[in-house]
């Protein structure tokens, strides 16, 4: 627990930041990160910057994967996943562009994208750090209430508090609002060898209870970290309220 959403920022980049210098990358193995959208991992992008640009990490032995898309939103709209992640992030550090991925929610072939994105994160050797943040409803990418635990990539129509929630970033008109996304699944994310997710503020505080201190079930996807051997939740005050 740190006190606000910027130390929350700085810890988590800064974790982040020491495994990737302690890994040993082999032309065969980059280090592999899953990535998030939304407010919550801003100060962590913010923080990660300033220490590439600082010269203290670098990411180009770095192969990212982000955790979801939003369906038929053209790729260079504003709020598309893909603009805001290069616009956040990408832009900033020494990524190779080919070494990033992220959903196409444009794909004629959707259910084709959504394979092909599983096998290429099993090709570059699964995900060694899988960053995420949560929705107010406890979900986990866009693993909505409901989703299964065992999911993988697919499809998923967006729940009607995410929709709202969302509509905030398209001035507030829920009719702009994409109703299907693409999103790696919550097994998707248990796959990876370590998790790692920042929840701020306290419209998050009921959604972090009921995942840490109810049992593991699919309303709260969050929740199925439970069953993860080495995950880590980083909240500031206002998001632990209801603990
Ligand atoms: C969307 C994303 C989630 C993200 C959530 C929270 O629903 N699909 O991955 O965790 O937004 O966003 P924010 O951090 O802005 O509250």
């Amino acid at each position: 627990i740190r006190d606000t959403p910027a130390q929350v920022g700085e810890y988590v980049a800064n974790y982040i930041a020491k495994r990737i210098r302690n890994f040993n990358p082999t032309p065969e193995k980059k280090f592999v990160l899953g990535l998030p959208t939304g407010s919550s991992p801003i100060p962590t992008y913010k923080h990660l910057i300033s220490l590439v640009k600082k010269g203290e990490i670098s990411f180009k032995n770095v192969i990212t994967f982000n955790m979801d898309e939003y369906v038929g939103l053209p790729e260079d709209h504003p709020e598309s996943y893909h603009t805001f992640m290069f616009r956040e992030f990408f832009s900033h550090v020494d990524i190779d562009p080919q070494n990033v991925h992220i959903l196409n929610g444009n794909n004629p072939d959707l259910i084709g994208e959504c394979t092909a994105y599983e096998e290429a994160i099993k090709a570059a050797g699964g995900i060694d750090l899988f960053l995420a943040g949560i929705g107010e409803d406890g979900h986990i990418a866009f693993n909505e209430p409901g989703s299964s635990l065992a999911s993988r990539t697919r499809i998923k129509t967006l729940a009607y508090d995410t929709i709202l929630a969302n509509s905030r970033f398209f001035g507030g008109d829920l009719e702009k609002v994409p109703r299907m996304a693409l999103t790696v699944g919550v097994a998707t994310v248990l796959d990876a060898r370590e998790i790692v997710v920042v929840v701020s503020g306290q419209r998050k505080a009921l959604a972090l209870s009921k995942a840490i201190e109810e049992g593991v079930n699919h309303l709260t996807t969050l929740s199925a970290l439970q069953l993860h051997q080495h995950s880590l939740i980083v909240a500031d005050e206002d998001a632990t309220a209801e603990l």
